[in-house]
């Protein structure tokens, strides 16, 4: 039979002891499910036990512990280290959360000495440094796989200085440019996301801890010392929006967003020119996936998801920027749903961009084909219009002149490399035989030789900076 006395005992309720003094019956288990997040931040183990650890020194070293304290914490986490490293760690939902499953078990571990490693402290600024020394972690990462897509991007692009396909706009043949000034413009998207990453970094790397719950705590703590040891550069100068703010978070997501944004797009070039109506790449088969009915197929599949997944990290960065939009100062349980985006963020990222530099590496190029489609749709009519400016005509009169020029060989279903000299005299009496240079492609790529241009030494030295800049 139970004891009522029991039931109204809540201090019974092993589980709930955290706080249960306060409470006057257990928390009801369908709340202890919803609130609980050891589902998820069980991640944060590590940077927990870090940020723990370097806490503890620092209230050895301010006398709040005694260095016997500092020993028996220093020797427990250890321990838990070892026992998470090696699966062994009981998580407990009962415990709420990767904080109090780590608290408590220091505690069973080393006694009273765990119980003190509290103090000063809150889970408010705790979590948020955990949080912070998480993504310091990841940026990092994800800033070496950046960099290993933008050689292999380098690796392709030095091979194509002098493969020419068309240019588009509007997905019509425009001008026609190498396939590696094509490509370089996806390391320079890479490079700004690279330059962002690294700024979002500096503001990722500043310290929580010390601001306790909220307004800070009444122990004679040093936190740059703690700062200093968890090697971030500075502390949060303001309590209240050390434990709050999570707009490093929302930074870091939305630079996420645009590295998935710029694949997505590149994913999406890839996807078109590997199908036939294109066909000026093939992707290597360990990318693609065959079709269960239709035996000739060969899809794309790893950029196709690579563009479908941009709409999840999209999601991630709208859903943080809702969660923090309404919350009143200081902590609001709220933020506990931070974790969930931003470690999708992370993985997701961390596996396009690993996949995305083996893929690019993968990619066979059919120059052949690409030249074909520059050779229609008049991609050289600038050019044409551009040499009868060199020779004195206004642009405008140029452009019309061209105009009736591509439609006369649109009529004729030829290119305007092909119409005899005395034809094309008709729409200008200044177009010479050295007209015939400037409508070819090779022509046309080596006059726009200028930075930035798509002239083959132009672009042979934007890889070479390029390269330059990656060993720095
Ligand atoms: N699990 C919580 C989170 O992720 C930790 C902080 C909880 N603090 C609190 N006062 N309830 O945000």
């Amino acid at each position: 039979m139970q004891d009522p006395a029991q039931d109204n005992n809540p201090r019974q309720d092993k589980n709930n002891d955290t706080w249960s003094g306060r409470f006057n019956e257990p928390v009801a288990e369908l709340v202890k499910r919803y609130t609980a997040s050891i589902s998820f931040d069980h991640k944060l183990a590590v940077f927990d036990i870090q940020g723990s650890l370097a806490h503890a020194q620092m209230l050895a070293a301010c006398n709040i512990i005694s260095s016997q304290d500092l020993k028996d914490i220093q020797r427990g986490l250890a321990q838990i280290e070892n026992e998470i490293i090696a699966g062994e760690f009981a998580w407990s939902v009962d415990l709420e959360d990767v904080h109090l499953n780590i608290e408590k078990r220091l505690t069973a571990l080393v006694g009273d000495a765990g119980k003190r490693l509290h103090t000063g402290r809150s889970r408010n600024d705790q979590v948020a440094t955990d949080v912070r020394l998480y993504l310091r972690h990841s940026i990092d990462d994800l800033l070496g796989l950046v960099r290993a897509l933008q050689i292999a991007l380098l690796d392709l692009a030095e091979n194509h200085t002098n493969t020419i396909m068309p240019g588009f706009t509007h997905l019509q043949v425009a001008q026609p440019v190498s396939f590696a000034h094509h490509l370089m413009a996806y390391f320079e998207m890479l490079k700004r996301d690279t330059e962002r990453l690294h700024d979002c970094r500096k503001r990722v790397n500043r310290l929580p801890l010390g601001a306790a719950a909220l307004a800070g705590t009444s122990y004679p703590i040093k936190r740059e010392y703690v700062a200093e040891l968890l090697g971030f550069d500075g502390v949060c100068e303001n309590s209240l929006d050390a434990v709050s703010d999570r707009d490093f978070a929302i930074e870091f997501t939305a630079c996420g967003a645009l590295i998935m944004t710029h694949l997505s797009r590149f994913s999406e070039e890839l996807i078109l020119w590997m199908s036939p109506r294109f066909g000026f790449i093939d992707i290597a088969d360990r990318f693609c996936t065959g079709s269960s009915i239709m035996p000739q197929k060969k899809n794309p599949d790893v950029p196709e998801l690579v563009r479908g997944k941009t709409g999840r990290v999209n999601g991630h960065l709208v859903a943080l920027l809702t969660l923090m939009k309404g919350q009143p100062l200081a902590y609001n349980k709220d933020n506990q749903e931070d974790k969930e985006p931003l470690f999708d963020t992370v993985e997701t990222l961390t596996q396009t961009l690993r996949i995305y530099a083996d893929m690019i590496g993968g990619i066979t190029v059919k120059p052949e084909a690409m030249r074909n489609a520059a050779l229609q749709g008049y991609a050289t009519a600038t050019d044409l219009a551009d040499y009868l400016v060199r020779k004195s005509l206004p642009f405008r009169d140029a452009h019309e002149a061209v105009a009736l020029a591509v439609r006369f060989a649109e009529q004729r279903g030829c290119d305007l490399g092909d119409i005899g000299l005395a034809e094309l005299q008709q729409f200008s009496a200044l177009i010479g035989e050295d007209v015939y240079q400037v409508l070819s492609l090779e022509g046309s790529l080596a006059s726009r030789n200028h930075t930035g241009g798509t002239a083959p030494n132009q672009v042979a030295s934007a890889i070479a900076k390029a390269r330059a800049s990656l060993s720095k």
